[in-house]
C-alpha cells in the first residue's frame, strides 16, 4: 500500500510518501517546508501569512517527494490530509490540494485528525535508516499530547479510538513555552530556546506555582505560571543571562511536575498499559526524562515511549501513519464532503 500525506495545520508545508507492507513502513519520501523563518519576524504565526506560503510550497514538496520517492502519481493508493485542528487559511491549502489530487487521480483521500498524526508517531520504531516496524501495542493507552495548540490526556482503549480524559483549562504548554520566550525576548519558536537556557539554570532560585496540581481532576491550566514568570521579571532588578537561565528552568521544572504528576494520575486511574508523549513539546529533552523517571518510580512495567525527534514537530510522515490505521478500519469517505475543521476533536 503506498500512501501520499499533506500536513499543512500550521507552519510546516510538508508531504510524505510510504509504502507499508507487513507490518513495515518504507519511508519513500518525508518532506518538511518550514516557514519558522517567516513568522519569527512577527514573534508568532500569521495565519494569512502561513497559508500564502503553503500556497507558494506546496507543489514545490509534492514534486520532491515524488522525485525523492521515484514512483509516478498512479502508483499511489490513497491520499491521507490533515482535515484539522489547526488555522482554518492554512488547513485550506492541504485540503484543497489533496482534492485536486484526488480528482485528478481518482484516488481516495483518507482524513486524519493532526492529533492523531501526533499520537501515531509513536507506532514508529526504526529498524534500519528509514526502514519502520509499526510496534504492537499494549491498551489503554494513554497519551500526553503537548504541542503548540494543544495539552489533552487520552486515553485510547484500541487503535482509532480517543477519550479526552483531561486538557488545559487555557492555554497549552507549548503557547506557554513560547509566550515565557517572548517575556525573556528570546525569539519564536520559544520552546527550543527555553530548553536551552534552561539547562545552564538553577531551577531553585525562583519559585513559580505549580497551576492544578491538586485540582483532584486531570486538566491543567498554565496562563497563570505564564503570568507569573512575567510579574517575577517585573520584579526583577538586573535581567541578564544568569537570570533568564534560572527563570526558564524554574518554568520548565513547574511544567515537568505537573504533567508528569497528571500523566501518573490519570495511567493510574485507567490502567494504562503503555504511556506515549506527543506534539511539539515531546522534543523537550528534561520532559521526556521527567516523564520517565516519574513513569519508571511510579508505574513499573507501564512502558513509555517518545516520537524520534524529527517526528515530534509537524511533520507528514505521521499523518501517513494515522491515515494507515483509517484505512485498515475502512474509515474513508467520499473526498467531496471534506472539508478543513479548526476546532477537530478527537473521538
Ligand atoms: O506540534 P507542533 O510542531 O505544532 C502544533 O501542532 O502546535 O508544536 C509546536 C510547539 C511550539 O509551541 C514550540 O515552542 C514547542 O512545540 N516546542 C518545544 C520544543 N520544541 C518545540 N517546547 C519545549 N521544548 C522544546 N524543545
Ligand atoms: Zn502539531
Amino acid at each position: 500500500m503506498i500512501i501520499l500525506s499533506i500536513e499543512t495545520s500550521c507552519d510546516e508545508t510538508a508531504a510524505a510518501i510510504v509504502r507499508i507492507k507487513g507490518g513495515k513502513v518504507e519511508v519513500l519520501a518525508d518532506i518538511v517546508s518550514s516557514q519558522i523563518k517567516m513568522h519569527s519576524e512577527y514573534g508568532g504565526v500569521v495565519p494569512q501569512l502561513a497559508a500564502r506560503a503553503h500556497l507558494r510550497n506546496m507543489v514545490p514538496v509534492l514534486e520532491k517527494a515524488f522525485k525523492k520517492a521515484k514512483i509516478s502519481k498512479d502508483e499511489l493508493d490513497y491520499i491521507a490530509v490533515t482535515k484539522g485542528p489547526g488555522l482554518i487559511p492554512a488547513l485550506m491549502i492541504g485540503v484543497n490540494s489533496a482534492k485536486a489530487l484526488a480528482f485528478i487521480l481518482n484516488k481516495p483521500i483518507v482524513e486524519v485528525n493532526h492529533l492523531e498524526g501526533h499520537i501515531y508517531a509513536n507506532w514508529l520504531s526504526k529498524e534500519k535508516l528509514d526502514l519502520y516496524v509499526l510496534k504492537k501495542m499494549k491498551f489503554p493507552v494513554l497519551c500526553l499530547i503537548v504541542s503548540g495548540g494543544h495539552t489533552q490526556l487520552v486515553l485510547m482503549k484500541k487503535n482509532m479510538r480517543f477519550d479526552i480524559v483531561g486538557e488545559t483549562v487555557d492555554d497549552a504548554v507549548g503557547e506557554a513555552f513560547d509566550k515565557v520566550a517572548k517575556i525573556l525576548g528570546l525569539g519564536y519558536p520559544g520552546g527550543p530556546m527555553v530548553e536551552k537556557l534552561a539547562k545552564s539554570g538553577d531551577d531553585g532560585k525562583i519559585f513559580l506555582p505549580r497551576p492544578m496540581l491538586r485540582s483532584g481532576n486531570l486538566n491543567f491550566s498554565f496562563s497563570g505560571l505564564k503570568t507569573a514568570v512575567l510579574y517575577e521579571t517585573r520584579k526583577a532588578e538586573n535581567i541578564n543571562e544568569k537570570y533568564r537561565a534560572d527563570i526558564c528552568a524554574s518554568f520548565q521544572s513547574a511544567v515537568i511536575e505537573v504533567l508528569t504528576a497528571k500523566t501518573i494520575a490519570a495511567a493510574k486511574k485507567y490502567k494504562a498499559k503503555n504511556i506515549f508523549l506527543g506534539g511539539g513539546v515531546s522534543a523537550n529533552k528534561a520532559l521526556c526524562k521527567g516523564l520517565k523517571n516519574g513513569i519508571k518510580k511510579n508505574l513499573p512495567g507501564v512502558e513509555f515511549s517518545f516520537p524520534e525527534f524529527k517526528f515530534t514537530t509537524d511533520n507528514a510522515l505521521m499523518i501517513a501513519i494515522a491515515g494507515y490505521y483509517h484505512i485498515k478500519d475502512k474509515d474513508i469517505g467520499d473526498w467531496r464532503d471534506l472539508s478543513p475543521d479548526m476546532n477537530f476533536r478527537l473521538r
